[in-house]
């Protein structure tokens, strides 16, 4: 590992990035940084990173636009102070779901992004638990998909779940699914679901799975109106689920998310601290799976 290696703070990942620099045992850089009147973002670097590795931690989740916008200012920054390495630390990356044109017209916003990464000086780009790793197809510098699976499959180890049995609410949440299973040493099994391209309704078709009295936990790598999480979770009840615990890597939990889980029978939901604001509990920390992946890379 280097020993320039600077962990920034971006401001939307305050927590994680102080624990991605405890974990490297490095102290992380706050940047001065303040909101304009009209809204603006201003951000300076307080000390110089001329020749050094920079981790820029800063996930991308709601104000996704504000967000990335800050992330960019800052790898920039740090480009023209002359650091040797940038690495854009992005855990939840906004705009992943749209990696392709699925209708003819369409913004590829994935791409666009990771364009705007680029330019602006990003010579590594992290993430974790995206829906699928076609993004990364946008990327000319060195893109990986990271997971935490691992880690959150040892959360669930400490709940005392019942002969747990673990699902994948689509084909896209299998690795997932496998990742944690193997953690905890149980099986696992995936249903079907289908999107409306214009709409956005999803359905589900559930396979036979005997649940009856075993407690199910449902992965995933995003939340965000819980309808996903809902559909499986109504499913695995009726297939006689004795308690259903949903888990992901970024629980945004959007409009009333938290009502329609419940209401679909959900015992408990959590996430991580990959978002740090908004409703939900986000008890696992993926501050090891980023240490690790930057050591590896620098
Ligand atoms: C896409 O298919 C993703 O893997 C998630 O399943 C999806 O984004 C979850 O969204 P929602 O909570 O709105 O159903």
């Amino acid at each position: 590992m280097s020993s320039g290696l600077i962990v920034v703070k971006g401001p939307a990942s305050p927590v994680l990035s102080g624990r991605v620099a405890d974990a490297m045992g490095i102290s992380p850089l706050q940047l001065e940084y303040k909101i304009f009147p009209d809204g603006e973002t201003y951000i300076r670097f307080p000390e110089s990173v001329a020749g050094k590795e920079v981790a820029v931690i800063q996930s991308c989740y709601p104000p996704q636009n504000k967000n990335l916008i800050d992330l960019l200012f800052i790898v920039d920054a740090a480009r023209d102070m002359g650091a040797e390495r940038i690495a854009a630390v992005v855990p939840y990356f906004a705009y992943a779901r749209q990696d392709d044109a699925y209708r003819n017209g369409e913004a590829v916003s994935a791409r666009t992004i990771a364009r705007l990464a680029e330019a602006a000086g990003a010579s590594t780009f992290l993430t974790v638990d995206m829906p699928s790793n076609k993004a990364l197809r946008f990327f000319t510098i060195h893109s990986e998909n990271l997971t935490c699976m691992g880690t959150i499959g040892e959360y669930l180890k400490t709940l005392s779940l019942r002969n747990p049995h673990v699902l994948a609410p689509d084909d896209g949440a299998i690795p997932l699914a496998e990742t944690v299973s193997a953690t905890l040493g149980t099986e696992y099994a995936w249903f079907e679901k289908t999107r409306d391209k214009v709409t956005g309704s999803v359905s589900t078709s559930g396979k036979d799975v005997d649940l009856r009295g075993r407690d199910a936990i449902i992965v995933d790598d995003v939340i965000s109106t819980g309808k996903t999480i809902a559909n499986t979770a109504q499913i695995a009840k009726k297939q006689g689920a004795r308690t259903v615990t949903a888990a992901c890597a970024h629980l945004l939990l959007t409009g009333d998310a938290e009502q329609t889980l419940r209401s679909a029978g959900v015992d408990q939901v959590f996430g991580t601290d990959s978002i740090e604001t908004g409703p939900g509990s986000h008890p696992v920390s993926i501050a090891p799976v980023l240490a690790e992946a930057l050591k590896k890379t620098w």
